[in-house]
This record gives structure tokens, sequence and C-alpha cells, in this order.
């Protein structure tokens, strides 16, 4: 019942997958092949063991920091995730009404039940990143980013880890689709009507596998608004990310729903950071629980983290209040982390804090 005490976020996982329909519990939870990245995004937080610090005086701390030059109230946002109208009725309204509440930022996903005029109408005074897929017809990739850019969206996120989408095995049993009466609102009456085969009530072959590094010259052609890449999980392609002048990386493996085998987000962000050197702003999202995990990101050098299903769950739990009360907790636990290993803010939070012969 909606009144039971929430605790922490797994108990917002128990209720999502108590009251969802089955099918739209697995298309949320669902992970690529084995789920062996899905579920070590989740384990490598575990294997990590902090440093403590004592007698620093922590009757004061501060959550905040800033992302792009923006403060927010503490270093988690909201990953884009698609379809929330399956798991609350006013779905991305409510998300982007609970973010604007809590004071940080939400990446709308092209993948919306709701358009995005109606999510800045919602909360007009949120900030606001939107998280883009490129379209074969490049047009209506186009037409999206000047639209979010006109509408007041403060980046644009390029997910670049989804040429095809991964192999989610619950989904293809389930035969996963959008219900009839929700639609991806962003491009109503566009892409809807294209015929061909269907993947997720989506047509099939709408994104673009030809993309590659010179596509994001394309993007910065369109815009002024900085460009994060999602999706990178090397230094390798890190480096190309800075080379080609974008302003902020998301370490992710998209929560492990594409290449399972992959590395745990946490396990590859050291070496993106080290290769970055505080050129561009490093992100990180995937596997994030509880404060303690946000901690440990923070201290191997994320700027700030994303969650991606918890938030879900919060929509499922009860809309707009359930997703503020996950970024609450989660808020609590940071600030509470924090203080038990001796950091009074975030600029505190540092490598010292890992005790790396453990790894
Ligand atoms: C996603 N993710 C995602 N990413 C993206 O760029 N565009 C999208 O539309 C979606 N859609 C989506 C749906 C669902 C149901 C999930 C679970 C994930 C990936 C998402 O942004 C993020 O990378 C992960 O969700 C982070 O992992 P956690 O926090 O879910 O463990």
């Amino acid at each position: 019942c909606a009144e039971m005490a929430m605790v922490c976020l797994t108990d917002f996982e128990e209720y999502a997958k108590e009251h969802l329909s089955k099918a739209t519990w697995d298309y949320y939870a669902a992970g690529a092949d084995e789920c062996c990245t899905r579920d070590d995004n989740l384990l490598a937080y575990k294997r990590i063991r902090l440093r403590p610090r004592i007698l620093r005086d922590v009757s004061v701390s501060d959550t905040r920091t800033t992302v792009q030059g923006t403060e927010i109230s503490f270093p988690v946002g909201i990953a884009p995730t698609a379809f929330h109208c399956m798991a609350w009725h006013e779905g991305e309204m409510a998300t982007a009404r609970a973010a604007e509440a809590v004071n940080t930022c939400y990446i709308t996903s092209t993948y919306s039940t709701c358009s995005v005029e109606e999510i800045v109408a919602a909360a007009p005074n949120g900030y606001r990143w939107f998280q883009l897929y490129v379209y074969r017809d490049r047009k209506l990739s186009e037409s999206i980013v000047h639209r979010v850019e006109a509408l007041g969206y403060k980046a644009l996120v390029l997910t670049v880890d989804v040429p095809y989408t991964g192999k989610r095995r619950d989904d293809i049993r389930n035969q996963f689709k959008l219900p009839p009466h929700l639609k991806v609102k962003n491009f109503d009456g566009v892409i809807q009507e294209a015929a061909g085969p269907e993947e997720y009530g989506i047509p099939a072959n709408t994104l673009d596998p030809s993309i590659s590094w010179k596509d994001v010259y394309w993007l910065q052609s369109l815009t002024r608004l900085p460009i994060v890449i999602k999706g990178i999980l090397t230094k390798e392609d890190a480096e190309l990310a800075v080379e080609h002048g974008v302003q902020g990386i998301i370490v992710s493996n998209h929560g492990g729903r594409q290449l399972d085998g992959g590395p745990a987000t946490i396990d590859a962000l050291s070496e993106i950071v080290d290769t970055v050197q505080g050129r561009i702003e490093v992100y990180l999202d995937g596997g994030i629980r509880t404060g303690s995990d946000v901690l440990k990101a923070v201290a191997l050098g994320a700027k700030c983290v994303f969650i991606g299903r918890p938030a879900v769950w919060g929509l499922a739990y009860k809309g707009e209040d359930g997703v503020r009360e996950v970024l609450q907790i989660l808020n609590d636990e940071f600030r509470l982390s924090m203080a038990l290993s001796g950091c009074r803010n975030v600029a505190e939070i540092n490598r010292n804090l890992i005790q790396f012969a453990k790894l």
C-alpha cells in the first residue's frame, strides 16, 4: 500500500515490481542477453571500500555542486529513460516537476510519452537537458534540436551506444510494445505513420547505425548548446570526445541494456577521468542505488551521477511525489555518507576516500 514507509531505493523497486504489469516491469528491468553488465553495475560498488576521515566537524554539510556551470542541489540527476506514462499517467510531466522541486537536472529522453512542450509547461523553472538519438531522417533530428533549444533545454545529450537495440530476452518473450494509448509524443504523426516492422511500438530502423564522430560536428553546426556524449566506456573514446570539442561525457552502458559483457560503469570511470584530466566534465550512470554509491563515484572523479530505473520506480509508486521521495532519500543518504567519511562539502570528496589496496 502507498502508505508504507519507504526507507531506501530498493523499497521502490519492490513496490514497482508488485504493481506494474509483468511486461512493463520486465521492460524497465531488462538487461541485454545474460544481464551480466546490468548486474555488475550494482555489484561493482559493493567491491569498493571507503577510507573515512574522522574528527573533522561535520556539523554543517553542503551537498550542492554544479554541472555545466549551473548549481544543482546534489550531484545526482535523472538519466533519460523512455515511456514514463507506462509507470504513471502523467509520465514525464511528473518526473520534470519532481526534478524541479529538488533542484536537479532532468535529462528528457527522445522516447518520451509527453511532448517536450508539455514537459516544459509542467515545470517551467526546471533545469533540463535533452537526450538525442540520431534518426536516419536527419531533418527529424534537426527539428527536435531546434525545438528543445527554443524551449530552454540547456544541453544536448547524444546517446551513442544504440546503433541497434540490445537483445533483451524478456521483451522478446513478452512481445513488448508501447501500449496503444501511448505515443512517442515528440514525433506524433511523424514516425508513428512510417510503415514497416516495429520495435517497442516505434518503427524499427528509425535510428541511424551509420552515426560516427563526424556527426558530432554536424550536431555542433546545428546548435550552440553544450553537447554531452552518453555511452563512453574507454579512455580512447574519451580522448576522441575531448578532441571533437564536446562539453561532457556520461560514462554509461545504458544500464546494461546494450552490450552484455562490457564493464560496470564505476569500473570504467577511472581510466576516463585520468585521460580527460579535467578538460571537460565527466558524469556517470548505472547502478546508483545508495548515497554511498554516489560518494564513491564522485570520489573517483564523476562530477555528477544520474539515476535511470530508480526514478521510474518512484514514478510507479506515486508519480511526482514518488520521484521526489527517491531523490530525497538519495540526498539524505549521500549527506550522511559524506559526514560519516569526514566530508563537509562536495569539493572535499576525492580519491583519498577510496581504499585502492582492496580493489
Ligand atoms: C534507459 N536508458 C535510456 N538512455 C537513453 O539515452 N535514452 C533512452 O530513451 C533510454 N531509455 C531507457 C529506458 C529504460 C527503461 C532504462 C532502464 C534505461 C538508459 C539510461 O539513461 C541509463 O543509462 C541507465 O538507466 C542507468 O542505469 P540505472 O540507473 O537504471 O541502473
